[in-house]
């Protein structure tokens, strides 16, 4: 059989069976069967709802049993070792990068910088690039709905690497229930450096508008940095911006 089709039939069979009907029901009940611990216990009533998902997200039953996968077939050093096992370890670790890179539709594949998660990845920016990159007078714009993730690293920044920089937050519109996107375009100037923004907000629940707010921060010519692990977990795609 050509190969072409040997690939397409084995993505047919990795398929989940399921039902038109299935389809029409609401992503919640489409969703739960997923996860095994939104079955436990399993006559739990009301079921578990779970809305914790950007300080520890659940994982469904596709994730565990790679995991297990993993951990019984292939588990061995990443890039560091000549045997069978590491060189199978290293080509999925690889290609997990490219698929990441499809998902997010990053740039490219070596945009995608594999890290344990959100404070971790900005404290890396913030003292590789950040220490590199910004100097007295620079502006960092943040927004006051950020978490601790998106503020510590560039107070830190400014205390101990950088002292002159300035960190700037966005204020909320009057409403009090998005970001005040005419402040946002008042706020950036030609010293700033960094926008840094939290794309659905755990203080509001609110998602902004990321295309709003990439035409305001393009057109005022600053190169941002997009802060985008919520969306990434609700498979939006452009989650991080370069
Ligand atoms: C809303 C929100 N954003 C960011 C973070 C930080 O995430 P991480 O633990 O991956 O650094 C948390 C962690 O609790 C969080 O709740």
């Amino acid at each position: 059989m050509h190969a072409s089709w040997l690939f397409l039939l084995s993505l047919l069979l990795a398929l989940p069976i399921t039902s038109p009907l299935a389809l029409l029901s609401p992503l919640p009940t489409r969703t739960r069967p997923d996860f095994p611990i939104l079955q436990n216990p399993p006559e739990a009533d009301p079921p578990l709802v779970y809305l914790d998902s950007s300080a520890t997200s659940q994982k469904p039953l596709a994730v565990l049993n790679s995991l297990t996968d993993y951990y019984s077939f292939h588990n061995a050093n990443v890039h560091r070792g000549a045997h069978r096992l590491s060189r199978d370890a290293t080509e999925m670790y690889e290609s997990a990068r490219d698929k990441l890179s499809a998902f997010i539709n990053s740039p490219s594949r070596s945009s995608v910088v594999f890290t344990k998660g959100a404070t971790e990845s900005i404290n890396l920016i913030t003292n590789t690039w950040g220490r590199q990159n910004l100097g007295p007078g620079d502006e960092v714009v943040l927004s006051v709905m950020e978490h601790h993730s998106n503020i510590v690293p560039w107070q830190l920044l400014k205390q101990y690497h950088s002292q002159d920089i300035v960190i700037k937050f966005c204020p909320l519109n009057e409403n009090n229930d998005d970001l005040d996107y005419e402040a946002l375009a008042g706020m950036i100037t030609e010293r700033t450096k960094v926008v840094s923004l939290v794309h659905t907000s755990n203080v509001l629940g609110v998602t902004t508008d990321a295309s709003r707010i990439y035409k305001i921060v393009r057109s005022q010519a600053a190169p941002e940095a997009g802060k985008g692990r919520k969306r990434v977990l609700e498979r939006q795609k452009s989650a991080f911006w370069s």
